[in-house]
């Protein structure tokens, strides 16, 4: 009777480990489409599966829909390899494979609510496929209670047997494939036999350490980490800010500071942005279908982060003034529009309330980014010295690697009488921007006179 019973979960681990397991990833964005190339690398077929046509035409031909270090090579490859298939069909898709993972986006509405829509589109349309034998995976970022209390209840249905587990994703974007690889995965079990599936499929992409652990613990795992770096971001950010008051440069407290052995100061910035640091905490404050936690630190830790443009939009208006340039009209270039270096993700970018700040006050204001051409209404220019050129003041926004090769001389002299440089990611030496005529201004250091209205 137990060897009946156990039948297809023997079945479905031989076919794990055989390769022979078939995987539908449902949602290919950020984290579906670099974990999807991942295990047709390892061996397995696989089917992605998005909604979205337009992501999926052109993957299909061959081009990748975002930057992301080596997406193209393993796009072409997995082409090759002719074990990787994309389709908007997910009934289809999840009745022809063993296994399937959901990727969707979780994200927040403007009134800072959990938005589910996207999953429960997906539990639906699992709930009416045949489970049967299937293990299915969740990795998108979920707030705590979600998987006991949406997921489950649709994909365990009466005389099915399948298995689930919660593996959330942790990987950054822009260096995806080498995280999923290198970075250790957790693992949130439903019962035992779905973890021990889901370790043997993880196993075979992740070199890392896999931890097994209960669902609910790791739902809040995932959260917590991202809210832990939102806190130490605000942390930082405030204490750029008492710098500043004090006269002092950030950069060597910190240097003196993180000589302790038990303090690891983060660098503070004009904000934070991407699609998991401005909401997960929110989530996580968020329990499914309960009222708001309420939180003295988390929150107002989101909060500070948030008001971080306005503070770097104040050091602009403050070092053109001292420069004795008016405000309107005047040039600003901005260099980055992404929300972190090396991406072409601009979702919650610092960029977009800047830029809107500036355009409101009537400045003329050019953009660039290596990596995207969104300007959020400023003039974009793809060469980064045609970008400056004529510009009273360039601010720095993203640390982009081509940034850094910049010389500051060449930009100053192309750049109007008394340019002003706002490094708000300390790309450039100070001393550096001195030496080329740069009134230099960063947040965690400046010299300029006394706030204004
Ligand atoms: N991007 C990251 O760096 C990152 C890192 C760790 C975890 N996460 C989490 O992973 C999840 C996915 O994030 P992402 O950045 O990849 O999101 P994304 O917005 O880049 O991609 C989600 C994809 O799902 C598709 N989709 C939406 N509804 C669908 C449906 N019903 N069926 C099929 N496809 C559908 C969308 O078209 C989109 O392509 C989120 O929960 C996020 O918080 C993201």
């Amino acid at each position: 009777m137990e060897d009946s019973l156990n039948k297809p979960f023997e079945e479905l681990k031989v076919k794990i480990e055989n390769k022979k397991a078939r995987i539908a990833i449902v949602g290919l964005g950020q984290v579906g489409l670099p974990t999807a190339l991942s295990f047709v690398n390892s061996g397995y077929n696989v089917t992605g599966v998005d909604t979205n046509e337009e992501l999926i035409n052109k993957i299909s031909n061959g081009m990748s829909p975002f930057q992301e270090k080596n997406l193209q090579e393993f796009i072409k490859n997995s082409q090759k390899s002719e074990r990787f298939h994309v389709s908007t069909k997910i009934d289809e898709s999840v009745e022809n494979s063993n296994i399937i993972i959901v990727c969707v986006a979780t994200p927040i509405t403007k009134d800072i609510k959990p938005d589910m829509t996207s999953l429960k589109s997906v539990c639906d349309s699992l709930s009416k496929c045949d489970l049967n034998g299937k293990l299915i995976l969740v990795e998108s970022s979920l707030p705590p209670g979600t998987f006991e209390g949406l997921v489950i209840p649709f994909i365990r249905k009466s005389n099915q047997i399948c298995w689930s587990c919660y593996v959330p994703e942790r990987l950054v974007p822009g260096h995806a494939f080498s995280e999923i690889k290198t970075t250790s995965r957790i693992i949130g079990e439903l019962d035992t036999e779905s973890g021990i599936l889901a370790r043997e499929l993880y196993k075979t992409i992740v070199q890392a350490e896999i931890i097994l652990t209960t669902f609910r613990v790791a739902e809040i795992s995932k959260l917590v980490e991202n809210t832990y770096r939102d806190v130490n971001i605000a942390l930082a950010n405030e204490i750029g800010i008492i710098c500043e008051v004090y006269g002092i440069d950030f950069n060597e407290l910190s240097r003196v500071c993180n000589s302790h052995p038990r303090v690891n100061l983060h660098q503070p910035g004009p904000g934070v942005g991407g699609p998991c640091l401005p909401k997960d905490p929110y989530l996580l404050l968020n329990p499914f279908n309960s009222e708001q936690i309420k939180s003295d630190i988390i929150l107002n830790a989101r909060k500070f982060n948030d008001k971080m443009p306005d503070h770097v939009f104040s050091l602009i208006k403050r070092a053109l003034l001292e420069k004795n340039k008016k405000i309107e009209n005047s040039v600003i270039s901005v260099l980055g529009t992404a929300y972190k270096a090396n991406v072409s993700d601009t979702r919650s970018s610092p960029a977009e309330k800047i830029i809107k700040q500036l355009l409101d006050l009537g400045c003329n204001v050019k953009v660039n980014d290596p990596n995207t051409e969104a300007g959020f209404g400023g003039l974009y220019e793809k060469n980064i010295l045609n970008t400056v050129k004529k510009s009273d003041l360039v601010v720095i926004l993203t640390d982009h690697d081509e940034y850094k090769k910049l010389d500051l001389h060449i930009l100053s002299d192309s750049m109007n009488e008394n340019p002003i440089l706002v490094d708000t990611k300390r790309v450039f030496d100070k001393k550096e921007a001195d030496t080329a005529g740069f009134l230099y201004v960063s947040v965690g250091y400046h010299n300029l006179k006394e706030e204004i209205n």
